[in-house]
C-alpha cells in the first residue's frame, strides 16, 4: 500500500477505535510499526558507524553515520529512513571501494514522527552496501538535552545527555527506527578535552581522558538503545562487572545508594540465564533526566532523585537491570508490545527485590502499584486498557498511563500463580533463550506460552483468558489483588488518627518504610482539616523530606487539598526535580484544585529553563488542557 495512503486509513482506523464496538475491525495490523517512516520490508540497517563531534556552543552533534544496509527486495531502490530536526549535508553510497553520491530528499514533517529522508540507490547496487551521510543535529534535537553547568552537579562544566525511547533517536541519527530490526554499531565520539563520552556500549572504566573517544557495540540492538553522554564524569566500582559513573560531586552517595548492584546482577543471572552484555553500569545523571531510569544496554542512565540516602529507592535500579533481559535481549517488536518490555521488567523486578530485601517489601510497592493502577483505569480510555492495544501514529507516547507496567506484572503474578513459580520460571528461561536478540509480538508471546503451558493437560489457564489479559480493557476475573499487613496497618492508623482516635506519638513512624509513610499520606479523608496537616508536615518532615516519592506524595495532596502553608515548599519540589513522574501529577493537582491553575502556570513559567524539553512539553500539555 502507498505509504500516504496508509497513514490516511491508519488515521481512520484512529477515529474508529474510539468507539467501542469498532474495536473489532480486523484489517488491523498487529505488527505493523506505526512510528516509523522505514521501509524495511525492503532494506534492513545491520550496522552503524558514528562520527561525531559534540559541540557544546552550537549545541550539536555534527558529523558522519555509515549505515550498512541490506537489500531484502531486489526491486527496491529508495531506502527511507527516520530523521527529525536534522540538516543533512550529503548523502553517498558505497559499494566494494566505489562512493557515488546519491539522490536524496526530505519529505514532509510529522508533528510526532519527524521527517522521512528518501535516498535513491542504483537499480543494479546488490544485496549489500553502505550509505554515508553527513550530518548534523540541532539544537531543538528532542533525544539530547545540552545542560550549561549550573544545571549540572558541579556547576563548572557542560553536560549532554541523550533519550532516545521511543522514537528520538531519529533527532540525533538518521536511522530506521524501529525497534523490529536490530543493529550492531561502533562510533568514535569527539568532546572538549576535559570531558568523557559515554555510550550505551563497550565502555572502559579506565579510557584517558583525550576528547576522542572510541565505541564499540557488537551485540546487535534497536535504535531505542542508542544512548550517549558527555559530561565531567568519573567512574567508582560497585562490583567486579559493575560500576557507577557520575559527576564527582555525586559519586560517593552514588555507590553507597547503589551498593547492591552486582548482587542484583548476579541474583538475575541465576534466575534467567547468562547476562549477555559484558558489564553492566550505571550512569547518575543531572536532575532534568526525565525518567527514573532508562536501560540503555552496559549503561542504564539513572535519575539523581533516587539518591535518598537510604537506599530506599533502588527497585528502580532492579528494573532497568532487568530490562537486559526482558526488552534488551528480547524486545518488544513495535510499541504496541511494549507490556512485554515493561510489564515483564516490573514483574522481573519485582522477583529480585523479594531476594534482595525482602517480600514485606515488595509487596508495599505491589500494592502502591495496584493503587495507582486502579487510578490509571478510572482515566485512560478503554481501549488502550489492553495490554496490547490498537496503536496508530497519532497516539501519543503516554498513551496508556501506566497499564502496560502494573497490568503486565499482575498478568505474570496470575500466570506464576496458575502455573507455580518452579515451572513459570523455566517458562521465562526458555522464553529468554528462545528469542535471545529477537524482537517479538504479543502474539508470538501467547503462541510461545500456548506451546509450553497453556496446552499443557489439565492446564489452569486457557487461552481465552489469557487474551483476556492481552485484548480487553479493565482486570480480568482471578487477577491476584496485591496484599501487605504492612500498609494496611498504615491505612487503619491514617484513618483512626485522623478521626482523632489516636495521637500522631502513638504511630510507630519510625518504623515505618517511606512506603508505607506514602500509603500513609494517600489514605488521609479528604476533609481533614488544616492543623492536622500541619501537624504531619511538621511530625514527619513532609515538606522538606529527602525522599523524592515521600516528596511527591506529600504534595500531590498539598496542591489537591490547597494546603497553602506548604506552597512554597512545593515550589521547591517542583524545581528541584525534573523527572516527570515527580513533578507532573503535583502540577496537574494544582491546576485541577479550583483555584491555582495561574500559580501552576506562574512556577512551571520559572522552573522549565530547567527542565527536560519532554518534561517540559508534558507539563505544558496537562496545563493546556486543564485550562481548556
Ligand atoms: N524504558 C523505561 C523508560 C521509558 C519508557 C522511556 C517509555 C521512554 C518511553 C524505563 O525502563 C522505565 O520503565 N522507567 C521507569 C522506572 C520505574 C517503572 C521503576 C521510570 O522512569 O519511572
Ligand atoms: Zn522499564
Amino acid at each position: 500500500m502507498h505509504r500516504k495512503f496508509a497513514l490516511i486509513v491508519i488515521t481512520l482506523l484512529s477515529l474508529s477505535a474510539c468507539s467501542n464496538d469498532e474495536v473489532e475491525v480486523d484489517n488491523y495490523d498487529s505488527a505493523r510499526d506505526y512510528f516509523t517512516f522505514a521501509n524495511t520490508d525492503q532494506f534492513v540497517t545491520e550496522h552503524l558507524a558514528l562520527d561525531l563531534t559534540a559541540d557544546f556552543d552550537a549545541e550539536e552533534l555534527r558529523g558522519f553515520a555509515m549505515l550498512t544496509m541490506r537489500r531484502l527486495d531486489g526491486a527496491a531502490t529508495e531506502v527511507i529512513l527516520d530523521t527529525r530536526d536534522l540538516t543533512i549535508t550529503s548523502v553517498a553510497v558505497l559499494q566494494s571501494g566505489n562512493s557515488l553520491s546519491a539522490d536524496f530528499r526530505s519529505g514532509e514533517a510529522h508533528d510526532s514522527l519527524g521527517t522521512p529522508l528518501f535516498i535513491s540507490v542504483p537499480s543494479d547496487i546488490g544485496e549489500q552496501f553502505d550509505l554515508m551521510i553527513e550530518y548534523n543535529t540541532s539544537p531543538k534535537s528532542t533525544a539530547l538535552q545540552w545542560l550549561p553547568p549550573e544545571l549540572t552537579a558541579g556547576g563548572k562544566h557542560p553536560l549532554m545527555f541523550s533519550q532516545s525511547q521511543a522514537v528520538h533517536a531519529r533527532s540525533w541519527v538518521p536511522l530506521q527506527d524501529t525497534p523490529a530490526i536490530r543493529i550492531t554499531y561502533e562510533a568514535t565520539v569527539r568532546t572538549p578535552e576535559s570531558l568523557l563520552a559515554v555510550m550505551s556500549a563497550n565502555n572502559d572504566p579506565l579510557t584517558p581522558r583525550t576528547g576522542e573517544y572510541h565505541f564499540d557495540m557488537p551485540q546487535p540492538i534497536p535504535s531505542y538503545l542508542l544512548a550517549i553522554s558527555v559530561g565531567n564524569l568519573y567512574f567508582a566500582p560497585l562490583g567486579e562487572d559493575t560500576g557507577v559513573y557520575t559527576e564527582p560531586e555525586l559519586l560517593d552517595a552514588s555507590v553507597y545508594e547503589f551498593a547492591d548492584t552486582q548482587a542484583m546482577l548476579e541474583l538475575a543471572e541465576k534466575m534467567y540465564g547468562p547476562y549477555e552484555w559484558g558489564r553492566y553500569d550505571l550512569l547518575v545523571l543531572p536532575p532534568s533526566f526525565p525518567y527514573g531510569g532508562m536501560e540503555n544496554p552496559r549503561l542504564s542512565f539513572i535519575t539523581p532523585s533516587l539518591l535518598a540516602g537510604d537506599r530506599s529507592l533502588v527497585s528502580v535500579i532492579a528494573h532497568e537491570l532487568a530490562h537486559s533481559w526482558s526488552g534488551n535481549l528480547v524486545t518488544n517488536a513495535t510499541w504496541r508490545d511494549g507490556w512485554l518490555n515493561e510489564g515483564m521488567t516490573s514483574y522481573f523486578e519485582s522477583r529480585l527485590m523479594e531476594v534482595i530485601y525482602d517480600v514485606k517489601r515488595v509487596d508495599e510497592e505491589r500494592v502502591l502499584m495496584y493503587r495507582e493502577l486502579l487510578l490509571d483505569l478510572e482515566e485512560v480510555p478503554e481501549h488502550m486498557q489492553a495490554l496490547a492495544p490498537r496503536l496508530d501514529d497519532t497516539t501519543s507516547e503516554d498513551f496508556q498511563g501506566g497499564i502496560h507496567y502494573s497490568k503486565g506484572q499482575l498478568f505474570l503474578e496470575y500466570l506464576e500463580k496458575a502455573f507455580g513459580r518452579e515451572a513459570f520460571d523455566e517458562f521465562l528461561t526458555s522464553y529468554f533463550k528462545e528469542f535471545a536478540f529477537g524482537t517479538i509480538t504479543t502474539e508470538q508471546f501467547l503462541d510461545y506460552l500456548e506451546a509450553n503451558l497453556l496446552s499443557q493437560e489439565g492446564s489452569p489457564v486457557t487461552r481465552e483468558q489469557a487474551e483476556q489479559w492481552t485484548y480487553q480493557p479493565g482486570l480480568p476475573e482471578g487477577t491476584p489483588i496485591p496484599q501487605s499487613e504492612n500498609l494496611d496497618s498504615a491505612e487503619a492508623l491514617a484513618i483512626a488518627w485522623a478521626e482523632e482516635k489516636v495521637d500522631l506519638a502513638e504511630i510507630p513512624f519510625a518504623e515505618y518504610s517511606p512506603q508505607a509513610k506514602i500509603h500513609f499520606i494517600n489514605s488521609l479523608p479528604a476533609d481533614l482539616a488544616f492543623e492536622k496537616l500541619a501537624e504531619l508536615d511538621e511530625g514527619l518532615g513532609l515538606s522538606e523530606t529527602q525522599n523524592a516519592e515521600i516528596g511527591r506524595t506529600w504534595f500531590i495532596q498539598v496542591a489537591t487539598r490547597r494546603y497553602t502553608d506548604a506552597y512554597e515548599h512545593m515550589e521547591v519540589h517542583l524545581s528541584r526535580f525534573g523527572r516527570g513522574r515527580l513533578i507532573a501529577p503535583v502540577y496537574r493537582a494544582l491546576a485541577m484544585n479550583g483555584e491555582d491553575l495561574e500559580l501552576a502556570s506562574e512556577i512551571f513559567a520559572r522552573a522549565r529553563g530547567a527542565y527536560h524539553p519532554l518534561t517540559a512539553a508534558w507539563i505544558e500539555g496537562g496545563l493546556n488542557r486543564a485550562a481548556n
